[in-house]
């Protein structure tokens, strides 16, 4: 191969593999085997010749490491995933770096399992699973493990892009709930989406769904029942969800968090979960990953699950897939999937999907 490309870790399927090297390029697949690389780990690998890297949202992709690719003679970077608060995306231009991300392949996915966390948070499943396990189930009874009926409830969303409302689009035609969102945009698509199911159900004579957007996340905050959170991380997003914003919630209500743990302050959570045993949290990310704050392990009103919102087999190999093509778009000079250089400002339904 003409082109030296290096993934930082093995990637589901071998398609990946196949795209680059029948396009010149030797693939180089870290194997070490502690899972989260530092920068001079990466730099090692980077060495002094390498056209484009695909990564982990581990990785912290800064200047250092964008200046080592640079000297190797790198233009391409891709992380995988669709989020990418681990890359200084300005610090790679000045490099002349491009960056790509995975979005799209991963939407529904990622949906899925907010509302799996969402119904395991309502109905309380693994906590009746754990009862089941330690063999304390003696016999049917009204009141064991009842949690929360969705349907005719609000699900709120807070951030409404491909991911928060394909989630919304779930949470509202599979369980008939009523949806409130939070966006700087507007999904006239989701809004449509909802009107035409709640007109659906009227002309079946059942109770009809509502939708609002509301004009503040605190309105949201308030209003709603189940709330997942879908925004990107930024600096406008961290910790979004804090020891006032959980106040403001109902005392019932369900938090799910698939996007980045730092948009919520997790140690102010794990104590509003202490003082409210009613109010329930499905938690997919954390704020120091791997590691969860002190005592949230101890909560029964939290379902935690390590990062795995975008692991279904499609979706990972279309993931290594996409930031494969990224990185070969721009070594060969030829976008694939649109300028590699296009990681999005911001992730909203009106954004056009990547052709
Ligand atoms: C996973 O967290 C992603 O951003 O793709
Ligand atoms: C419960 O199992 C019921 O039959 O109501």
């Amino acid at each position: 191969g003409k082109y030296r490309v290096i993934s930082t870790k093995p990637m589901p399927g071998t398609r990946w593999i196949n795209l680059l090297v029948e396009q010149d390029c030797r693939v180089e697949i870290c194997t070490e085997k502690k899972t989260i690389l530092s920068v001079d780990d990466i730099i090692a690998l980077i060495g002094n010749k390498c056209d484009g890297v695909i990564g982990q949202l581990t990785e912290d992709w800064g200047d250092t490491l964008f200046a080592a690719l640079s000297r190797a003679g790198g233009k391409a970077f891709s992380n995988m995933a669709v989020g990418y608060n681990n890359v200084d995306v300005n610090a790679a231009n000045k490099y002349g770096v491009a960056v790509g991300n995975t979005p799209g392949v991963l939407t529904e996915t990622t949906a899925e399992l907010a509302a799996s966390l969402s119904l395991a948070a309502a109905r309380r499943i693994v906590e009746a699973d754990e009862f089941m396990r330690a063999g304390l189930y003696d016999g049917w009874l009204p009141h064991l493990f009842v949690g929360n009926l969705l349907k005719g409830q609000t699900v709120g969303v807070i951030g409404a892009g491909r991911i928060g409302s394909a989630y919304a689009r779930m949470m509202v035609e599979g369980f008939k709930m009523n949806l409130i969102y939070y966006d700087l945009y507007q999904s006239t698509r989701l809004e449509k989406f909802v009107t035409a199911y709640g007109e659906f159900l009227k002309s079946n004579g059942e109770q009809p769904v509502y939708w609002k957007r509301a004009s503040s996340m605190e309105e949201v905050l308030r209003e709603a029942d189940v709330i997942s959170l879908h925004p990107i991380l930024d600096k406008t997003t961290y910790h979004l969800i804090n020891k006032d914003s959980l106040a403001t919630m109902k005392k019932e209500a369900i938090l799910v968090n698939c996007s980045r743990g730092p948009v919520v302050d997790e140690v102010a959570l794990v104590e509003h979960l202490k003082q409210n045993p009613m109010f329930r949290v499905g938690l997919d990310v954390f704020e120091d990953e791997p590691f969860m704050k002190p005592g949230l392990a101890e909560m029964k009103n939290a379902v935690v699950v390590p990062h795995i919102a975008s692991a279904s087999k499609w979706t990972r190999e279309g993931m290594a897939t996409l930031a494969a093509l990224n990185v070969l778009g721009k070594i060969k000079g030829y976008p694939i999937w649109g300028d590699p250089n296009r990681v999005e400002p911001f992730l909203n339904e009106n954004t056009p999907p990547p052709a």
